[in-house]
C-alpha cells in the first residue's frame, strides 16, 4: 500500500499522456492539400511492376496496367478489343497508369471499396467504379465484370493496393482539394490562361491531338465531340481545378505550383463552359441534399441556381450546409 501511494503521480502522468495524444495528433491523418502540404499521414509504398512474378496473375495484372495505360489501343474507336471509348485513355487522368501522387492514383480504391457513395445512393464495387468512369470520362459502354479486361483492370488495382491497409488513404490519394475562391470562377479570364498555358498541346478549340497509329492522344481533349461527358468527375469545378492545379502544364516541374489556385478555377470554368457530349444519369444523387456543391445539374435542396453550383460564388452556399 505504502508503495501505491508513492506511485499514484505515475498513473496521473500517463492518463495526461494519453489524453495529450488523443487531442494533439490530428484528426484529419491520411489528408493532403497538394504537394508540400504539411499534413502527415500514412505513405503509399508502391509494389514494384518488375517483381511481379510469371504467372498467370503476374500476366492479368500486366494487362491490367496496359489496359489502364493505352485504353484506346484495346477499347478505343478502333481498338483491337472492342470499339466501346471515346479514344482517351484512363492514364490521361490517372496519371503514370495510376501511381502518381496527386495525379489521382488508385492508392486508395482497394482499401475503400466496396463503400457506398452518394451518386449512386448505393454500396458500390471496384467494378462498378470502373466502368463509371468507362460510361462517364471515357463516353463509352460498360465492360462485363466477367470479361479479361474488367478482370485485368481490376487486378491491377487491387494489387496497386497491395501495401495499403483496409480504410487508410495514403498521403496525395486521388484529387487534391485547393482553396476555394471568394468569388465566382471566371471562364473569361480562364480563356486568357488557356490561350497561354493549355493550347499549344491541348490544341486552340480544345480537341487535343489523336496519334496517327489511332492508338491514342498525344494530348488528350479537353473538350468536343471526343473528351469527357458532362457526366464525368472532372466536369465538377472542383474536380478539374484540384486535378489540373498540380499536374498540368504537363511538362511542369512537378515540385512546383505553375497555377495559382485562382487561375486553376478560372480555366476549370472556361473548359467546362466549352460544348462536349451530354450523359445524364437517371439515378445519380438520388437524395439531392447528398450532391456536391459544385454539381452543376438541380434540383438542390438549396435555392442557389444550377448557374451558382457550377461557379460559385460558393462560401455562402457552404454556410448553409
Ligand atoms: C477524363 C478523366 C478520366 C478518365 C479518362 C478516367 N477517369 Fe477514373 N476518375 C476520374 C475522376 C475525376 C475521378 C474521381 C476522383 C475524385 O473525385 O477524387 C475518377 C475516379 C476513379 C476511380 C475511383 C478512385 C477512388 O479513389 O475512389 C477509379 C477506380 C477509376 N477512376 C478508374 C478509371 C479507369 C479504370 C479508367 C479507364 C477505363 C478511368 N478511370 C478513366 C477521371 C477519369
Ligand atoms: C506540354 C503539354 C501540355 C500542356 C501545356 C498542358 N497539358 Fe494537359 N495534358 C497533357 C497530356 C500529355 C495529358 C495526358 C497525360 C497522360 O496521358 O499521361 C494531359 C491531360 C490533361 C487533362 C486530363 C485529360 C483530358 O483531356 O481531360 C486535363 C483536364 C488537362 N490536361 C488540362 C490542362 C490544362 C487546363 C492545361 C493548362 C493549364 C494543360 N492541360 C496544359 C499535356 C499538356
Amino acid at each position: 500500500m505504502q508503495f501505491l501511494k508513492s506511485y499514484w503521480w505515475i498513473g496521473l502522468i500517463m492518463i495526461i499522456v494519453v489524453a495529450a495524444a488523443i487531442i494533439l495528433i490530428p484528426s484529419d491523418l491520411g489528408k493532403y492539400n497538394g504537394p508540400g502540404s504539411k499534413i502527415s499521414g500514412t505513405e503509399w509504398i508502391i509494389p514494384d511492376m518488375n517483381r511481379l512474378p510469371a504467372t498467370p496473375e503476374g500476366d492479368l495484372i500486366r494487362y491490367g496496367k496496359a489496359l489502364v495505360s493505352n485504353t484506346a489501343f484495346y477499347l478505343g474507336p478502333k481498338g483491337t478489343v472492342a470499339h466501346i471509348t471515346n479514344g482517351m485513355n484512363c492514364q490521361n487522368c490517372h496519371l503514370d497508369a495510376g501511381i502518381r501522387l496527386y495525379g489521382n492514383n488508385y492508392s486508395a480504391v482497394a482499401s475503400t471499396y466496396p463503400k457506398f457513395r452518394a451518386r449512386s445512393g448505393t454500396i458500390e464495387t471496384i467494378f462498378k467504379r470502373v466502368n463509371d468512369c468507362i460510361e462517364r470520362s471515357l463516353n463509352g459502354t460498360a465492360l462485363d465484370s466477367n470479361s479479361r479486361e474488367m478482370k485485368a483492370i481490376y487486378a491491377y488495382i487491387c494489387w496497386l493496393g497491395t501495401n495499403v491497409p483496409k480504410n487508410v488513404k495514403p498521403i496525395g490519394t486521388g484529387i487534391a482539394e485547393i482553396t476555394l475562391p471568394q468569388d465566382a470562377a471566371d471562364p473569361v479570364a480562364g480563356k486568357l490562361i488557356f490561350s497561354a498555358k493549355c493550347s499549344k498541346c491541348h490544341a486552340a478549340d480544345g480537341s487535343g491531338l489523336f496519334n496517327a497509329d489511332s492508338s491514342g492522344y498525344t494530348y488528350p481533349p479537353l473538350w468536343g465531340i471526343h473528351s469527357f461527358t458532362t457526366g464525368a468527375g472532372l466536369y465538377r469545378l472542383s474536380r478539374f481545378a484540384g486535378y489540373v492545379k498540380f499536374n498540368m502544364p504537363f511538362d511542369k516541374d512537378l515540385t512546383k505550383d505553375t497555377l495559382t489556385s485562382e487561375e486553376a478555377w478560372n480555366v476549370a470554368a472556361f473548359v467546362n463552359s466549352q460544348p462536349r457530349p451530354d450523359k445524364r444519369f437517371a439515378g445519380d444523387w438520388p437524395d439531392v441534399s447528398s450532391k456536391p456543391f459544385d454539381y452543376p445539374f438541380g434540383p438542390y435542396k438549396d435555392s442557389f441556381s444550377e448557374q451558382q453550383h457550377k461557379y460559385g460564388p460558393w462560401t455562402a452556399m457552404l454556410k448553409q450546409r
